[in-house]
């Protein structure tokens, strides 16, 4: 995953929670370079590691994600430490948000596999990915008849930032209550079929404990501190545990499930 070619094209992006700058490569492929400065650290955290784990967690339960590769970009005398996250190349992308009305109204009609997109709640809720309910985060192009997707943007997943824990610690019941901090994209809802969702979370509670430990023990240096690495390999082996009972609460819960956005 790391490769050091990368040439920046423009900063494109410029937020609390980090920077965003299109690149570009030797071989012509474009990507989005994403870093943070240090004192960037409240509303960013280790953005990249969050980022590596997530991506590398949803390759484990064949969740399509953008691929992602370690990089280092040279900006003047600074060198970055970030993260390219690389577009399918030579279609039209458009996010969930900017889909046509149809394809929102009637995704099962248009999506390939939908209820596998489904599925990324019982993954967002484990990853207390606070970020997917706006509908930016899920790619969507053209492929024949169909339209197929990918996942982006998993900053805010795993440790996220110190922001991010305002409301409550990881262990209080704050995240136990979905509601309270994920919503999913608006018109979701009505296509939701509860076993389907309690099997995604079955398979993740059923991946082995030792295969999630070691796979955030390899989280690239300087990307996860140890305490971190800690702190993100209790939290999710807690959670999957217990994401069977989370999702069931929210599946009865009866209060606003869906972005208003
Ligand atoms: N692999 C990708 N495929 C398509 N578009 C991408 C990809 N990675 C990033 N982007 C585009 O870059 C934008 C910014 O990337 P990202 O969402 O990861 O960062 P962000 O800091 O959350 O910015 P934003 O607030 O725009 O979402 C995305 O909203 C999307 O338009
Ligand atoms: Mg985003």
């Amino acid at each position: 995953m790391t490769d050091a070619s990368w040439k920046l094209i423009d900063k494109w992006k410029n937020k609390p929670q980090g920077q965003v700058w299109r690149v570009r490569d030797a071989r012509g492929r474009s990507g989005f370079f994403k870093f943070a400065y240090p004192e960037q650290w409240y509303n960013a955290g280790p953005l990249v590691g969050n980022e590596w784990i997530a991506t590398a967690l949803a390759e484990k339960l064949h969740l399509p994600c953008a691929s992602v590769e370690i990089t280092e970009l040279t900006d003047g005398p600074h060198c970055l430490h970030g993260i390219v996250s690389l577009p399918r190349q030579g279609v039209h992308l458009f996010s969930w948000n900017r889909a046509p009305e149809q394809i929102r109204t009637n995704p099962p009609h248009y999506l390939r596999d939908f209820d596998h997109l489904l599925d990324v709640i019982a993954f967002d809720v484990w990853l207390t990915n606070i970020d997917r309910g706006s509908g930016k985060n899920i790619i969507l192009y053209r492929d024949h008849a169909m339209y197929n997707w990918y996942l982006i943007d998993h900053a805010y997943c795993a440790y996220g930032c110190d922001r991010k824990w305002q409301p409550a610690k990881w262990t209080e019941l704050y995240w136990k209550q979905v509601w309270q901090f994920y919503h999913i994209p608006r018109g979701w809802l009505q296509f939701i079929k509860p076993e389907r969702l309690l099997r995604a979370a079955q398979k993740i509670a059923a991946l082995p404990e030792r295969s999630i430990a070691e796979l955030i023990a390899t989280v690239p240096d300087p990307l996860y501190s140890q305490s971190i690495k800690d702190q993100v390999t209790t939290m999710l082996l807690t959670r999957k545990q217990e994401l069977g009972e989370i999702l069931t609460t929210w599946i009865h819960y009866q209060g606003t499930k869906e972005s208003r956005v």
